[in-house]
């Protein structure tokens, strides 16, 4: 039995000779000095660091020195993997800072840019404030009518009771589509759905129609040749004036608040009988601009009032056109100006304003769809 080989020679493990050591930990740190990117650290790691790695592996032979000579071999190897870790660790902290530093620039975002997206669009302020308008009647039951623009003369004029030689008929007011003899016009007014609606519909009726309407106006600040109106029709049994006024009364309430006046004065249409005009009291100065030493009020001109439009009670030989019984049958209308509503309730000074399609006129309007 021999004894054991008290005289091994660790210098004789080649990997373990101080040569070989201190080579191995310098071609490591010369690899993770030269380590451009996190990407090549992670090879030079693996080559130089890893299970496999000369000082990993001299590391290994360690275990099968004899005692003597284990702790000087153990203290070098340790020295020159733990130069390896430390110039690792300070390399990755290095290259990590450069990286960070790189992607802040690199991927930077410049947020005073434009970005190139497209505006939303919006729906146009007259649009916006018909379908208000018409919704304060639909919550009052009223269905949403509608009739063509291009319409026959018959249901502008003719059904409503307009006399042949009425002035309204001439082509001073009124667009007709080619000659005056073809009988088809740009309707002047949205009354020719109160008509279609009687004629197609059921009894009772109850019907809003916003819409585009055409006159042979000449653009200024307070007309344009086309423009849009919100009809008004009820016709039921046992409907009196005191339901016109009511219904007037709601869409004031409904669109300017609650505790404002109206009024009617005496006015006249062929297709209504009595007719009226209809004011609203100011929304602004609620009537207090006409009283002396007041402060004068922009939206009523300090007259108090702001005239709505049109009203009265349907002429019974509307009904008759109509096919309706008007002994049986009474009816209540209204046409108001949407553009004018628009105008007076936003303190719109202009209808160039209206109709140019500046979107600076029609933003602040907000970008309701
Ligand atoms: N159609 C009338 C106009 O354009 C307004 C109106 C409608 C009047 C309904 C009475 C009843 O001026």
């Amino acid at each position: 039995m021999s004894a054991p080989n008290k005289s091994f020679d660790p210098v004789e493990v080649t990997a373990l000779q101080p040569e070989e050591v201190a080579r191995a930990r310098d071609e490591a740190l010369a690899a993770i000095a030269a380590a451009g990117d996190l990407d090549e650290l992670k090879r030079v790691r693996l080559e130089h660091a890893g299970d496999r790695s000369p000082l990993a592996l001299a590391n290994r032979e360690i275990g099968a020195l004899p005692p003597a000579a284990k702790a000087d071999a153990g203290k070098r190897v340790g020295q020159a993997r733990r130069a390896v870790s430390d110039a690792l660790k300070e390399r990755q902290a290095v290259l990590e800072a450069e990286r960070d530093e790189r992607v802040l620039v690199e991927e930077s975002v410049d947020v005073t840019l434009s970005t190139g997206r497209a505006a939303y669009g919006a729906r146009h302020p007259v649009t916006t404030i018909a379908e208000r308008m018409a919704d304060v009647f639909v919550a009052m039951g009223f269905e949403v009518a509608e009739g063509p623009e291009v319409e026959a003369e018959w249901f502008n004029f003719d059904a409503l009771n307009f006399i042949p030689d009425h002035p309204a008929r001439t082509m001073q007011d009124t667009f007709f589509v080619g000659s005056e003899e073809t009988g088809v016009v740009l309707r002047t007014h949205t009354s020719p759905v109160q008509i279609r609606s009687l004629l197609s519909r059921p009894l009772p009726v109850y019907v809003v129609a916003p819409g585009r309407t055409y006159r042979t106006d000449e653009l200024d600040a307070t007309h344009a040749p086309v423009f849009h109106q919100l009809e008004g029709l009820a016709v039921d049994e046992g409907l009196t004036m005191a339901d016109l006024r009511g219904g007037i009364d709601a869409f004031v309430a409904g669109m300017f608040g609650e505790g404002l006046k109206t009024r009617f004065r005496p006015s006249y249409f062929p297709f209504t009988e009595p007719s009226g005009e209809v004011d609203m009291q100011c929304f602004v100065c609620r009537g207090t601009s006409v009283e002396r030493g007041a402060p004068p009020c922009r939206t009523c001109r300090s007259e108090g009032w702001i005239e709505l439009g049109g009203c009265g009670m349907v002429n019974p030989r509307v009904l008759v056109a109509c096919g309706i019984d008007p002994d049986r049958y009474s009816g209540w209308a209204f046409g108001l100006g949407i553009e004018r509503t628009l105008m007076f309730r936003h303190d719109v000074r202009s209808f160039h304003d209206i109709v140019e399609g500046d979107v600076r006129f029609t933003l602040p309007f907000g970008t309701e769809i």
